[in-house]
């Protein structure tokens, strides 16, 4: 299938897994054509397809009251694709920006000067490019929704804007320290507290618990990984503590109030010298595509710089960072039990039995989907001292093409992860994950990106957002490969115990410009998008779906609200755009207060690629990441 259209391609676009499991698209045309032949023809397949999991819980049909509920789940009136440099919502809501890259935050709290500011005063300002994102209520019921701590993630820096005030990016042997200092003080994660004051807006709080975590920021290991050969240099040459968190993209939330911060594409902040690395050092710099130095940090900080007396710098990162927003002085830890992938998010859902299990996808084309369950009750390990995240199981994804999936264990010993085939020890199978995950058979997936758990069904989404790599496997009667478009799947655990390792899966939607238009999507033209990435099944059960990437017709990134629980009489989901962003920005980051009467949402990278001069506020023309706040006009739940 060609399609006409240009591509919007990142580095997550292009393949480092040379392991020939069967892709995630081959199994879903097995699947589809057996349907096919079944159905007679593809439209039924499909839609046998995307239908054949209930979004009710398969204990209880809901009741009508619920089920009148669930009806009328999406309220408001849908938005038309957006070109401008403006961020439009429906009527009766309105949108305004908050807390952009450089607003202060602490310190002498400078003021931001578009690429005037030195790397000292960024540390005292919101970081750049917003990416995953949570509120933190402060105290409880009505306050708890207009009082509360804002943690954002800043996932990297436009070199150009951050250094000038503009593009292009200053050239590379200009770099001094301090531009390096200050583009690492621009990464990390911000804490910010908010209050909303009478008017409705919003305004930042001078106070103590605000703070900048940044790629400098001292942190702990803990885990199998935790002091292992692997993770040891020159400067910690015990391995217990690595300098910063880099490239942190979604995240993930604890239920005893922690944030999780995911790091993602770290292999790009690296330059690897030429020399000759053992087999070992070759396979991990292979497989986890280290290189590129793509922020210029090698040039002056020779902490990026990979040699062959210093290789292991780079798997100090690509972990899960657990920060308690409540505490400034408090350490992050990196929780090495929960795998080293490009960890897009961490989605935390508890199990009946009061376990944690966290959903986390490693986004790039061909790599696998992972989760990690705890070894016992949170509250039975927190009260034992332990931290629910450092002993527990972690499983990766297979999807099989009848439907049904499996959880497999990347436990050392066991699935062929032993000394012979090079995990001498968990440590070993925890900073080769990737690799492990091949060892087992894990299914290569187009981009595991976002992951949220429905609340009212334990119904399991995840947005793969596209793959377009060439070396993708070939599939006769593919209809998705390409697949530049990207697509949502949904899976329910055996028994709906998320402890489980036996799971049925299907599709949600296959997402582009529209099921008549020839490119393979089952959404009605009206509501037509790609390249999801940022999902969110709020607590009614509305899943908020963002884009990063490719969009039909050429039009700028958006977010769009879907209801799980209905399809039009052709069994298209129910989905009604909801807002659309700026120029060259990507949407990401979703959260509501409490009380669903604020949402929170990120546009990252406004003007990457094509001038933006958003959010244009105080005179600043500079384009700037920033926090869109959403009301309703009525005072009502968001969504509705
Ligand atoms: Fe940072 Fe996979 O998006
Ligand atoms: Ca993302
Ligand atoms: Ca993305």
């Amino acid at each position: 299938m060609s399609i006409d259209i240009d591509l919007d391609l990142d580095p997550d676009d292009f393949s480092t897994n040379p392991s020939g499991g069967l892709s995630f698209n081959e199994v879903v045309e097995r699947r589809a054509s057996r349907r096919a032949v079944l159905a007679g023809g593809m439209a039924a397949a499909t839609g046998f397809l995307t239908t054949s999991l209930s979004g009710a819980p398969a204990t209880a049909a809901p009741g009508n009251a619920e089920a009148a509920r669930r009806a009328n789940l999406i309220g408001f009136r849908r938005i038309p694709l957006g070109y401008g440099d403006e961020v439009v919502v429906p009527p009766g809501y309105t949108a305004r920006p908050f807390v952009p890259w450089g607003t202060p935050l602490l310190g002498s709290y400078p003021e931001f000067v578009p690429g005037g500011n030195s790397a000292r005063e960024q540390e005292q300002q919101v970081g750049a490019h917003h990416d995953g994102m949570h509120y933190f209520a402060k105290g409880r019921g009505r306050q708890g929704s207009k009082h509360g701590l804002l943690v954002i993630n800043h996932e990297y820096v436009d070199e150009g804007y951050l250094h000038n005030g503009s593009q292009p990016a200053p050239p590379k042997e200009t770099y001094t320290p301090g531009m390096v200092r200050k583009s690492q003080a621009a990464h990390g994660v911000s804490v910010i507290e908010v209050r909303q004051k009478k008017n409705r807006r919003w305004e930042v709080v001078r106070s103590g618990l605000n703070r900048r975590i940044t790629a400098n920021t001292e942190m702990a290991f803990s885990g199998a990984a935790a002091r292992h050969r692997l993770v040891r240099t020159g400067p910690d040459p015990r391995g217990r503590g690595p300098l910063g968190t880099i490239n942190n993209c979604s995240h993930g939330v604890t239920p005893w109030d922690t944030y999780l911060a995911c790091e993602e594409n770290f292999n790009g902040y690296f330059e690897v010298e030429e020399g000759s690395y053992n087999e070992e050092q070759q396979a991990l710099l292979d497989r986890y595509g280290v290189g590129g130095d793509r922020q210029n940090w090698a040039t002056k900080d020779d902490r990026f710089v990979v040699s062959t007396e210093e290789p292991n710098e780079p798997n100090r990162f690509g972990w899960v960072v657990e920060i308690d927003p409540f505490d400034p002085q408090s350490r992050p830890v990196k929780r090495t039990a929960l795998g080293r992938v490009k960890h897009e998010s961490a989605y935390v859902h508890t199990t009946k039995g009061g376990r944690v299990v966290v959903y986390t996808g490693d986004d790039q084309v061909n790599e696998h989907m992972y989760k990690f369950v705890s070894a016992d009750s949170w509250e039975n390990m927190r009260g034992r001292g332990k931290s629910p995240l450092d002993e527990g199981t972690l499983y990766v994804a297979t999807f099989n093409d009848d439907g049904s999936g499996q959880w497999r264990a990347l436990v050392h010993g066991t699935n062929g992860l032993t000394a012979k085939n090079g995990f001498a020890d968990q440590g070993d199978v925890l900073v080769k994950t990737r690799l492990a995950a091949s060892q087992v058979g894990a299914t290569r997936m187009d981009r595991p990106e976002w992951v949220s758990v429905d609340q009212n069904t334990e119904m399991v989404y995840l947005t793969l957002t596209n793959n377009v790599d060439p070396t993708k496997s070939e599939s006769a009667a593919n209809p998705r490969k390409p697949n530049p478009f990207g697509h949502i799947i949904r899976w329910r655990e055996a028994s709906n115990d998320h402890a489980s390792t036996k799971f049925e899966w299907d599709l949600f939607l296959l997402a582009g410009q529209g099921r008549d238009s020839g490119d393979g999507s089952t959404i009605r033209e009206g509501d037509a998008f790609g390249s999801p990435d940022g999902l969110w099944s709020d607590p009614d059960g509305r899943v908020w779906i963002q884009t990063d990437g490719t969009q039909p017709r050429g039009a700028n990134d958006q977010m769009l609200a879907a209801n799980p629980y209905l399809r039009d009489n052709t069994g298209a989901p129910i989905i009604r755009r909801f807002l659309t962003g700026v120029i060259s920005c990507e949407v990401t980051g979703v959260i509501t207060t409490p009380d669903q009467r604020t949402m929170f949402v990120n546009l990252q990278h406004p003007g990457e690629s094509k001038p933006s001069t958003w959010p244009n506020n105080d005179g600043i023309t500079t384009p700037r990441s920033a926090t869109v706040v959403i009301t309703k006009d009525d005072g009502g739940v968001i969504g509705t």
